[in-house]
């Protein structure tokens, strides 16, 4: 165990050092998204800059007499902000001067693009509105949102501004969790749910009004929505939608549907002023902490707001800055102002998720330390600095690893602007960029790609050929995805079994569809069907389908080992989940808290993951496929894992070193894996994912026989049998291959025909 003790504290030290592999990127930052995307940089510069810093922050902020002018006028308005009641807060939005206007043009329009500053009350309004104009009576009016916190977030607020409880009248739905009730009038929801939603009712009758919020996100369900609503809008007369956008990219909404009417609402922002780094900063997060140690220490007014890439960086980030807050206070005895560091992400909990826009106690500063859903999801009243890393996390299609990763890119010009302006909400704001100008003006991409034409398709082309759009070039998106991205999900959907050789779905593409997947797991449910174990994928399904229910404390991490590997059976990943879970359910009937915390487990995930297995349960059910169980069998699990990880293969290599079967993809268990350091060397593995960070690690490994990937991967793989010769082996091997090759060649004919007809 004390082997991999200190492992983990080396993975951690290597992933430190990486902050400072990254400014390198600067070097590459335009170039390189832009090289795997083949879009160029154009290095136009659209915002007025005005100083310098360097490392140290030579400029002296207060000797600008006009901008400590601003900043006195500034604290009059937040003053001004804080005294209001949530109906005086409503009407001093922005959106409400033009109230009366917008519904008139709503009324005489069926589609209207609302374009509009963040936090001039798009999101928490425009619903309201619609609700107290009647449009409510005939119908509920629908909101989709791409990311899950602002739909969570969101609907909360406006519960409160209506004074129900939330799933009442206003309620909020994603992915495994529906918080509607049968009188929910007002329903925000993440847009794949919209998108499912589409699979039962194509005309969307349920709906008087969608509302696409956020369009300018470009999210990979919004995109294909736009799709599809286009259609509904043509079929439906009685249908409104709406869509809204923070940025100027409105045109190309409205042109997509046909000339929509454009309504946009006044802004009321202050300046901002940009400051940037001399030189490219080593290491963001540590650069961000000075910073912000610096404008508290300066007692320069209002909440700061800093913007990292995600959970882990968020973490490193706010112990390092109370550690440091402690350190000052120690070492120099001077009394320090109270700093509340509060971070922001998609995984955070609820509550935590609140204390955001919550006011803090007079004299205390908020420092929120948040992922880019800060930049135009979510608006936090006070804010008047801002510092920005200039990066952020992106799931983009990595050729390489042949499967989408996600991976921190250098931010889009809109995006940086974007953040800066999260300064200028409540007065005067600064931004400071944690890069230089330079980089700014020449090396970001002026917008950013939007996902369709970045990441994996599996499961939109699957939804896709289940609402029987026959030839996927013909399907009426606003950017089309590169041909490559729509035959590669093509291919994989083939490969699981879910397409047949003419591109058509399978019977076990039709029932793949029912389940709000990724379509290996939804595979691998259905082969637990045929191998008489869905009892034990439903829970390992589950659990792969929240965030790992381990806790980790860095201050106990020798401890948390522990009572993780307390769980390791058979030296499968996959299998260990199931482990906890059963345990979960067997032994914490009654002190659940109490045996979570003795066993470093997340309990909230644990119940998370029973509330998803329950759902799924529920559509087994609906597909009158029983629960069946293989009891103390566990081959049997690991077999049904195998039919639907074979393309992530990978062979023994060295201590801990695997390579990828198909790609050659070297690929490293994960000190956390019950199968690191056990001593048992499987010949194969696969596994769930892998993630980047100092290397490639496998996520959740298991291993797996050699005829098992010949069985259930003939495409790839096949045996050597030992009575026939090699030359034999080649020519069967040929054989397969060129039957392969013709059936995708097809395929492609297929596509080129139709794209020709288009
Ligand atoms: O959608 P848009 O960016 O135009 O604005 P919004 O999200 O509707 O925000 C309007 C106002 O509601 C802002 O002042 C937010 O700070 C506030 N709000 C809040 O206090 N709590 C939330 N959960 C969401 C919004
Ligand atoms: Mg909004």
């Amino acid at each position: 165990r004390s082997r991999k003790g200190s492992n983990l504290v080396h993975v951690f030290r290597e992933k430190h050092n990486m902050n400072k592999s990254r400014q390198r990127f600067w070097e590459l930052a335009g170039s390189k998204l832009g090289n795997i995307l083949g879009v160029e940089s154009t290095g136009e510069q659209s915002v007025e800059d005005t100083a310098v810093v360097g490392d140290h922050g030579e400029v002296d902020f207060k000797a600008d007499a006009k901008f400590a002018q601003h900043l006195e006028k500034a604290e009059a308005v937040s003053d001004f902000a804080k005294s209001k009641t949530l109906s005086q807060q409503r009407q001093f939005l922005p959106i409400f001067s033009v109230r009366d206007e917008l519904l008139q043009v709503i009324r005489e329009n069926q589609v209207v693009v609302v374009v509009g500053e963040t936090g001039s009350g798009k999101t928490t309004q425009l619903t309201q509105y619609l609700h107290e104009e009647g449009y409510t009576r005939n119908g509920i009016v629908g909101c989709t949102q791409p990311r899950r916190v602002a739909a969570v977030s969101v609907a909360k607020r406006v519960s409160e501004e209506m004074e129900t409880e939330l799933g009442d009248t206003v309620g909020y739905a994603i992915r495994f969790e529906d918080v509607t009730g049968p009188k929910t009038v007002i329903k925000y929801m993440i847009d794949g749910i919209l998108l499912r939603e589409t699979l039962k009712d194509p005309d969307l009758d349920k709906y008087s009004v969608i509302v696409m919020d956020e369009a300018h996100e470009r999210s990979l369900n919004t995109d294909v929505l736009f799709g599809i609503l286009k259609k509904v809008v043509s079929r439906r007369r009685d249908f409104k939608l709406i869509v809204t956008s923070a940025t100027l990219d409105a045109k190309k909404f409205a042109d997509f549907f046909g000339g929509a009417e454009i309504f946009k609402i006044p802004g009321r922002t202050f300046p901002v002023q940009n400051l940037y780094h001399e030189d490219p900063c080593e290491d963001y997060v540590e650069a961000a902490v000075k910073q912000a140690m610096k404008i508290h220490m300066s007692s320069a007014p209002g909440d700061i707001l800093v913007f990292l890439t995600g959970q882990d960086e968020i973490e490193a980030a706010r112990q390092a800055l109370s550690e440091r807050m402690e350190e000052f206070v120690s070492s120099t005895n001077q009394p320090i102002s109270k700093m509340l560091i509060l971070p922001l992400y998609s995984q955070l909990a609820a509550d935590s998720q609140a204390k955001v826009f919550q006011k803090a106690e007079d004299g205390i500063r908020k420092c929120i330390i948040a992922t880019n859903v800060a930049e135009t999801s979510l608006t936090i009243d006070g804010v008047f600095s801002v510092i920005d890393s200039g990066f952020c996390k992106m799931k983009v299609y990595n050729p390489r690893m042949g499967m989408d990763a996600l991976q921190v890119f250098p931010v889009s010009r809109a995006a940086a602007d974007q953040r800066s302006g999260r300064a200028g909400r409540t007065g005067p704001g600064t931004c400071y960029r944690l890069y230089t100008q330079s980089a700014y003006r020449n090396e970001l991409l002026p917008s950013p790609v939007p996902e369709i034409q970045r990441t994996n398709l599996c499961q939109v082309v699957l939804l896709l050929k289940s609402l029987q759009v026959e030839n996927l070039l013909d399907f009426d998106f606003m950017d089309p995805p590169p041909e490559d991205n729509i035959l590669n999900s093509l291919y994989q959907l083939w490969v699981l079994g879910a397409l047949d050789n003419v591109g058509n779905l399978t019977e076990l593409g039709w029932k793949m569809v029912e389940f709000p997947l990724d379509p290996p797991l939804a595979k691998m449910l259905l082969t637990g069907e045929i191998l008489g174990c869905t009892n034990e994928i439903l829970t390992i399904v589950s659990m792969l389908s929240v965030p790992s229910v381990f806790f980790r404390p860095k201050d106990r991490a020798e401890e948390s080992d522990a009572a993780r590997e307390q769980f390791f059976e058979q030296e499968s990943d996959h299998l260990t989940l199931l482990n906890v879970y059963k345990r979960w359910e067997a032994e914490a009937k009654q002190y659940r808290g109490e045996w979570c915390n003795v066993n470093f487990l997340h309990g909230k995930r644990l119940l998370k993951a029973r509330e998803v297995r329950s759902q799924l349960l529920d559509i087994l059910k609906t597909l009158k496929i029983p629960l069946s169980s293989c009891g103390r069998d566990r081959k049997i699990v690991r077999k049904a894992i195998c039919s639907a990880y074979f393309q992530n293969a990978a062979g023994f290599k060295g201590v801990g070193e695997y390579i990828n079967c198909r790609n050659g993809m070297p690929c490293h268990l994960h000190p956390s894996s019950a199968l690191y350091g056990s001593g048992c060397t499987p010949e194969f593995v696969v596994y769930h994912e892998v993630i980047l960070t100092t290397k490639e690690y496998m996520q959740c490994a298991t291993p797996v026989e050699p005829r098992w990937l010949a069985e259930l991967g003939p495409m790839f793989f096949s045996m050597r049998d030992s009575t026939s010769s090699m030359l034999e082996h080649k020519i069967k091997q040929k054989v397969v291959k060129t039957a392969m090759d013709e059936e995708m060649e097809n395929l492609r004919k297929i596509q080129a025909e139709a794209e020709k007809k288009s």
